[in-house]
């Protein structure tokens, strides 16, 4: 059988996010072992750290290198010592911009073993995906300051939407949802009643892309409704498409209905280019060289990758080992309360993997 080969920019970045995607490498060498299948891992020195030793935050050249890779493999952005927005903006953000990564996918599953916030609601309740418009909305940085730092200073910040935009995510969210093929049902998510411009246009785009899906369910819920609705009842979610800063302060409290944010994974996703896959987590800078953090977010991650690449079977491996260690090992899912460090974790997921049997 031939070997399917891909370039994995992997990029390690600040914080924690080195110890995690160590963990999410080992998953990946260990699967790698199981199926003909083979990534070649090059690795990329962003970051806070790479910042401050030489001024460059993203330069052009490495972009072209990251450019030609089939993936990218990104641990955390961040660091307390560096203005807030700097490294954000000129590492992630650019990247998502640069590649039109506009889909941010992001999948909220309780998994058995891993204790549940909501009294009532277990792993059937809880498994819902959110497909958040990942260019566009306040994250397009339109606006500015005026007569900065007088007492007459003004702050602009405008949140652009387009029809082009909007309705490639709505489409997007449609063909996912169809084919996770679970409730099929869509919700939009939005603020019709208040952010009328936005809306309208997201709610319009919503009802025409849907009239090619009449498989689909759909169905609409303010963003504050749906936040209440999230943690009332989550069961009601099954695949849920909205704006990019929605989508963000969504995504967050979905990680805590998954056990907390070290569970939580995003794609970002270019469909016909290259898609970033990490760890929602952020940098967790104060555990940083300690080895407690949970690397099941960027493990999960790592799985995300290889479906998104077609490797759906390597994907559900991933997906079992991870669903072991929840079940049988793991006392709990936060920082420095598993029962195990980092990279414990990270070896027990792939003692399962070497160990499996179809
Ligand atoms: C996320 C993060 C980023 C975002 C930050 C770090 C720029 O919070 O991926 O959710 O706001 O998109
Ligand atoms: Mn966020």
């Amino acid at each position: 059988m031939k070997q399917r080969e891909y370039d994995i920019a992997v990029i390690p970045g600040d914080g924690t996010g080195p110890e995690v995607i160590a963990e999410g490498r080992k998953v990946l060498e260990a699967v790698c072992g199981k199926y003909p299948l083979k990534l070649i891992f090059r690795q990329f020195s962003l970051g806070a750290e790479h910042y401050k030793k030489t001024g460059e935050i993203l330069p052009e050249s490495v972009l072209e290198s990251i450019k030609k890779c089939d993936a990218i493999y990104l641990g955390a952005i961040g660091d307390p010592d560096v203005p807030p927005g700097k490294l954000e903006k000129g590492v992630l953000l650019k990247l998502r911009f640069q590649l039109d990564q506009y889909i941010n996918l992001r999948p909220i599953k309780l998994y058995p073993g891993v204790e549940s916030p909501l009294k009532h609601k277990g792993p059937d309740e809880i498994d819902f995906v959110v497909v958040r418009e990942n260019t566009e909305g306040l994250y397009a940085g339109a606006g500015g300051i005026l007569r900065h730092g007088t007492p007459h200073e003004v702050a602009i910040q405008e949140s652009i939407s387009t029809r082009r935009g909007v309705e490639r995510c709505i489409r997007y969210a449609f063909e996912y949802c169809r084919c996770r093929n679970r409730a099929k049902k869509l919700t939009l998510c939005g603020k019709t009643n208040v952010l009328t411009y936005t809306f309208d246009l997201w709610e319009r785009t919503f009802k025409e892309v849907a009239q090619a899906y009449p498989d689909i369910e759909t169905d609409y819920a303010h963003i504050d409704a749906l936040c209440m609705w999230m943690i009332k009842n989550p069961e009601r979610f099954d695949v849920i498409v909205t704006e990019n800063m929605f989508g963000d302060i969504i995504t967050d409290l979905g990680a805590m209905l998954q056990g907390g944010i070290g569970m939580a994974a995003g794609a970002n996703i270019s469909p016909e280019g290259i898609s970033m896959f990490e760890p929602i987590g952020g940098s967790a800078p104060k555990y940083t060289g300690q080895n407690i953090v949970n690397p099941i977010g960027a493990i999960l991650a790592a799985r995300l990758m290889l479906e998104t690449l077609g490797e759906s079977q390597a994907a559900q491996l991933i997906e079992k080992g991870v669903m072991k260690v929840l079940r049988d090992d793991l006392k709990s899912t936060e920082a420095g309360k598993m029962g195990y460090s980092t990279s414990e974790v990270g070896d027990l997921i792939v003692e399962f993997i070497q160990g499996y049997r179809e």
